[in-house]
């Protein structure tokens, strides 16, 4: 079988740098020989030139540079991915997709709604195929509730609840530029797009309506050598109101004082309920109480690990478990597969669609716990 080859064209060489470059090494490796395509880590721009070198020696990118319009005029670049931080997603993102790439760009698309239009549009104009990171999607137990409810495994539904508590942000003694969401733009962009996804992506509803409500609860921090104001989000909740009827609750913390980064959800419907929770990601915990006999009514912990559950045709054996990392590489490759194929990323990837919705509807929230009102989302 004949494999279309695509070189990469990195952007930053941070965690997510590493994350992004094993990924497309293990998609590589893992879902071969199943995949109709071969990927080729071709070249890596760095914040200058040494951290370039660096980071292409160490994970085989072929060429390096400081300067990211060298990866948009390296022919052998087929696909860039932006994976740094916020503010820098857009102008790249859009000289990219103007070159005619294929385009990766990390959650949040944009701070900015408008920003995240603009990048959709450009990707759309120049006819490229685009995926923004929301990698949860593609961990087995998430996609198995996703699959699960499609087919009304859950009758009418209810309700969804979901937090996504870190604590890097609880000593108010901690110095801002270790506290990652007052260095980056708030605990909103950082992890609540990631709430908001999942909850578009399980329920297949758009979101209609939201009453938010956010809180610094630092206002000063320590900052090289002397203290600053601090207006970063550190606490970002809302309700909301979906396509479908049913309404949600979402809680997000930086300060969760003891909570390394737990996100989890849960979904109430008429024929049952689901939960999953990322500190067990493996795990898809379900009722359904018309299924079981009735002295044995309860909650079902399904192990996501047979080979029939999703994405476990091209992973281990039964009971050895995925983690995090296992999200991203499911997701690259189903980004090449679509590049191979000529098939869309849509509705099982995020595009540039999404990214620019669920920018349009933290804003929508924001504005909300500004204004103390329930506000209609919209386009
Ligand atoms: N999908 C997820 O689960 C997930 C998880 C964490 C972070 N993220 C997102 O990934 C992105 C990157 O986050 P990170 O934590 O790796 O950030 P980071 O700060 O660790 O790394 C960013 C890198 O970009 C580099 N950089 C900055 N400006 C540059 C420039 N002009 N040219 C070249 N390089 C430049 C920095 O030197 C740094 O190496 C962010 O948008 C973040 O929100 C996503």
């Amino acid at each position: 079988m004949e494999r279309k080859k695509f070189g990469i064209g990195l952007l930053g060489t941070g965690w997510m740098g590493r994350v992004h470059s094993r990924g497309y090494e293990s998609a590589r490796e893992m879902f071969w020989p199943k995949s109709r395509w071969d990927v080729e880590l071709r070249n890596v721009c760095g914040s200058s030139p040494g951290k370039g070198r660096d980071f292409a020696e160490r994970f085989g990118y072929k060429a390096s540079s400081a300067d990211w319009h060298d990866l948009l005029a390296d022919g052998d670049v087929a696909v860039f991915d932006n994976v740094t931080p916020d503010p820098l997603h857009v102008e790249p993102t859009i000289a990219a997709a103007r070159a005619g790439k294929h385009i990766v760009c990390e959650k949040p698309l944009a701070v900015k709604a408008s920003d995240a239009k603009r990048m959709l549009n450009e990707a759309e104009r120049a006819g490229v195929k685009h995926l923004c990171c929301f990698s949860y999607r593609f961990m087995p137990a998430v996609r198995l509730a996703h699959n699960i409810l499609r087919d009304g495994g859950l009758g009418k539904i209810y309700h969804f609840a979901g937090t996504y508590y870190q604590d890097q942000g609880s000593f108010e003694e901690t110095p801002a530029e270790q506290v990652w969401y007052v260095a980056g733009s708030g605990v909103d962009q950082g992890i609540g797009t990631h709430l908001i996804d999942m909850s578009r992506f399980l329920l297949g509803d758009d979101i209609t309506s939201v009453f938010g409500m956010k809180k610094t609860y630092n206002t000063r921090r320590d900052s090289r050598g002397g203290v600053r104001d601090i207006d970063a989000t550190e606490g970002f909740f809302t309700m909301l109101e979906y396509s479908g009827g049913c309404t949600g609750m979402m809680q997000c913390l930086g300060v969760a004082n003891g909570k390394q980064s737990e996100f989890s959800v849960e979904i109430f419907g008429s024929r049952g309920s689901l939960r999953w929770d990322m500190a067990d990601p493996n795990i898809l915990w379900m009722y359904q109480p018309e299924t079981l006999t009735k002295n044995v009514r309860g909650w079902v912990k399904i192990n996501c690990t047979e080979p029939d559950h999703p994405f476990m045709d091209i992973w281990w054996p039964k009971g050895h478990v995925l983690g995090w990392e296992h999200g991203h590489v499911n997701m690259l490759a189903h980004f090449l597969d679509c590049l191979a194929e000529g098939r869309d990323v849509s509705p099982l990837g995020a595009t540039f669609k999404d990214g620019y919705e669920v920018a349009s509807i933290i804003e929508t929230i924001n504005r909300s716990a500004e204004e103390g009102r329930k506000l209609p989302v919209s386009y």
